[in-house]
C-alpha cells in the first residue's frame, strides 16, 4: 500500500514545521526536553511515510539498516559520558557527511541529472566527514589536541582548493566518473588538512562549523534528489550551525574566517604559554576554610568548568548553593562562560540536570561586572575560562578570548586536583594570586566536604 505524492508533500511540510519548532524550543533549557521529543516525533513520522512512498522499491535492506542504526545509535547515546558528548557530535556530523557522499555516488551512478548539486553536496559532505574524523580523534585524545601541521600546509590547502574547483567544473561539464572519484578523494584530503591545524581553544568552533557543513551537504543532496524535506532540514541544520559558530567565535573573540580557513593565524601552542612562575607558591585552603569564608559572605559567585562535569559535582554543588542561601542568607549566583566545558551549553545542561534555578544562572556578559562586588568566586573545575593571560599575553593561544574576571572577587577558591593547566595547555597565574586559595581534590569530594561542614552548623 503506497501513499499518494500529495500526501507525502503534506507530511513533508508538516514535519518541516515540526523541525523548525523543535530547533526553536532547543534554544531555552526550559523547553529543550519537549523540543527534543518533538524532533524525534517528526523524524519518526517522516521515516514512516517514506516507507510507504511510491519510490520505495525494497523494504528489507532499508529496514535492516534502520534497525541496526537505531540499536547502535541508542547504545551510544545511553553509554556516552556527558564529557564525551563533543566527540559523539563530531562523529555524528561526520556520518551525516559520509551519507551525503554515498547518496551522491548512487545518484551519479544511476541518473547523472544534477551534476552541480550532487557534486556540491558530495564535496561538502566529504569535507564534513574527514574533518569530523580528525576533530573526533583530537577530542578523544587519539591524536594530540594541539595544532598540528607543517610549514606549507596553508599554501597546500589553497592549491588543493583551486584544483578541487577545477575538477568540479570539469566533472559538471562532461560527467566523467573518474573525475567524480577524484573530486571525492580531493575533498576528503582537504577536510583532513583543514582541521589538522586547528587546536586548543578553537576546537568548539570547528565542531559547530562541521555541523553546519553536514547541513549544507544535505541541502545539495536534497536538490539532486529533488527532496524538499532534505533541503529544508539541511538548511535549518546548516543555518543553525553557522549561527552557533558565529556566536561562539564572537564569544571567543576570533573571526569565523580565521577558523573556517583552517586556523590560518592559529597561535603556536608551544613555548610562551608556560608563563606562570612555578617558583611562586600557591596558597592552599581546606574545605573548612571555604565553608567558613563562604557562610560569612554576602555574595558568592560559582564558576563551573570542565572538571565539574568530569567529577559530576553538579548535584552537590546545588546543595552547597542552597545551604549557603537558605541557612546563611548568602546571595549565590552561577557564572557560565560560553565555552566552559567541552560543548556549547555544557554547564547549563548539567546545572539544569541538578535543578539549579535558571534565574540564578548568568551568562558571562551579564555577570562579569559583579565579580568586583563578590566576596567569593568559587571556581570549580574551571581553568582556561578564568585565565587573565587571555587578556595580557599576545603569544598565548587563548589570547583575545574574553574571560570571567574571577580575580576581582575578594577571595577566589579554585577547586581542582593540581596546578595543572586546562584544555589549551596554558598555565593560570591566578593560582598564585594573593587572594587565591587552592582547594585540591576531586570537585565532587571537595564540595561534599564543604557541604558536610556547612550542614553541621
Ligand atoms: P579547562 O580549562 O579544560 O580546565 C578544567 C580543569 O578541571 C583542569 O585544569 C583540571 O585541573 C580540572 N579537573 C579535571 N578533572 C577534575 C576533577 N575530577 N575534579 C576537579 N577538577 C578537575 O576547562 P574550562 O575552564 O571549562 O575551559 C574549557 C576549555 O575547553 C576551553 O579552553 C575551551 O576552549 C575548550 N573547549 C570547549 C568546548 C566547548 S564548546 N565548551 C569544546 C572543546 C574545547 P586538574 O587536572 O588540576 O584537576
Amino acid at each position: 500500500m503506497f501513499v499518494s505524492s500529495s500526501f507525502m508533500a503534506f507530511v513533508y511540510i508538516l514535519t518541516s514545521v515540526l523541525f523548525i519548532l523543535s530547533i526553536r524550543g532547543l534554544s531555552s533549557p526550559k523547553t529543550a526536553r519537549k523540543a527534543n521529543l518533538l524532533g524525534i516525533f517528526a523524524m519518526f513520522l517522516v521515516l514512516a511515510v517514506t516507507f510507504f512512498s511510491p519510490d520505495m522499491k525494497d523494504f528489507v535492506w532499508p529496514l535492516i539498516v534502520l534497525f541496526l542504526g537505531a540499536i547502535l545509535g541508542s547504545y551510544m547515546a545511553i553509554k556516552v559520558k556527558m564529557t564525551a558528548l563533543p566527540q559523539m557530535v563530531a562523529l555524528f556530523n561526520g556520518l551525516g557527511g559520509l551519507s551525503a557522499v554515498f547518496i551522491a555516488l548512487s545518484e551519479i551512478l544511476h541518473h547523472q541529472n544534477t551534476p552541480i548539486e550532487t557534486s556540491l553536496g558530495m564535496i561538502i559532505g566529504a569535507l564534513a566527514f574527514s574533518g569530523s574524523m580528525i576533530a573526533f580523534a583530537k577530542l578523544q585524545g587519539l591524536i594530540s589536541p594541539k595544532a598540528l601541521g607543517f610549514k606549507y600546509l596553508h599554501s597546500l590547502n589553497l592549491i588543493l582548493a583551486v584544483v578541487l574547483i577545477g575538477v568540479c567544473v570539469a566533472f559538471c561539464l562532461n560527467k566523467n566518473l573518474s573525475l567524480f572519484y577524484a573530486l571525492a578523494a580531493l575533498s576528503l584530503i582537504l577536510g583532513f588538512l583543514l582541521v589538522l591545524p586547528i587546536g586548543g581553544a578553537n576546537m568548539p568552533v570547528i565542531i559547530s562549523v562541521l555541523n553546519a557543513y553536514s547541513g549544507w551537504a544535505a541541502v545539495g543532496i536534497g536538490f539532486s534528489l529533488n527532496n524538499v524535506l532534505l533541503i529544508i532540514v539541511g538548511a535549518i541544520v546548516g543555518a543553525s550551525g553557522a549561527i552557533l559558530s558565529y556566536i561562539m567565535v564572537k564569544a571567543m573573540n576570533r573571526s569565523l574566517w580565521h577558523v573556517m580557513s583552517g586556523g590560518m593565524n592559529e597561535k603556536k601552542e608551544s613555548g610562551s604559554q608556560n608563563v606562570a612562575n612555578h617558583n611562586q607558591t600557591a596558597k592552599v585552603g581546606s574545605p573548612e576554610d571555604a565553608a567558613f569564608i563562604m557562610e560569612n559572605s554576602s555574595k558568592v559567585i560559582i564558576v563551573p568548568g570542565y572538571g565539574m562535569a568530569v567529577a559530576q559535582a553538579q548535584h552537590v554543588l546545588r546543595t552547597m548553593a542552597k545551604d549557603l542561601a537558605e541557612k546563611f542568607g548568602v546571595e549565590v549566583k552561577f557564572a557560565i562562560h560560553p565555552v566552559a566545558g567541552r560543548m556549547p551549553g555544557h554547564m547549563n545542561v548539567l546545572l539544569a540536570e541538578a535543578n539549579v534555578d535558571y534565574e540564578d544562572v548568568f551568562e558571562m556578559d551579564a555577570i562579569n561586572h559583579e565579580f568586583e562586588t563578590a566576596d567569593v568566586a568559587f571556581v570549580i573545575g574551571a581553568n582556561d575560562v578564568t585565565n587573565p593571560l587571555a587578556k595580557t599575553d599576545a603569544s598565548s593561544p587563548i589570547f583575545g578570548m574574553p574571560v570571567l574576571e574571577v580575580g576581582k572577587a575578594k577571595t577566589v577558591f579554585f577547586v581542582k586536583r593540581s596546578l595543572n593547566s586546562g584544555y589549551s595547555g596554558v598555565d593560570n597565574p591566578l593560582f598564585y594570586a594573593d587572594n587565591t586559595l587552592m582547594l585540591y581534590g576531586d570537585a565532587k569530594q571537595v564540595t561534599e566536604q564543604i557541604v558536610s561542614v556547612l550542614e553541621q552548623k
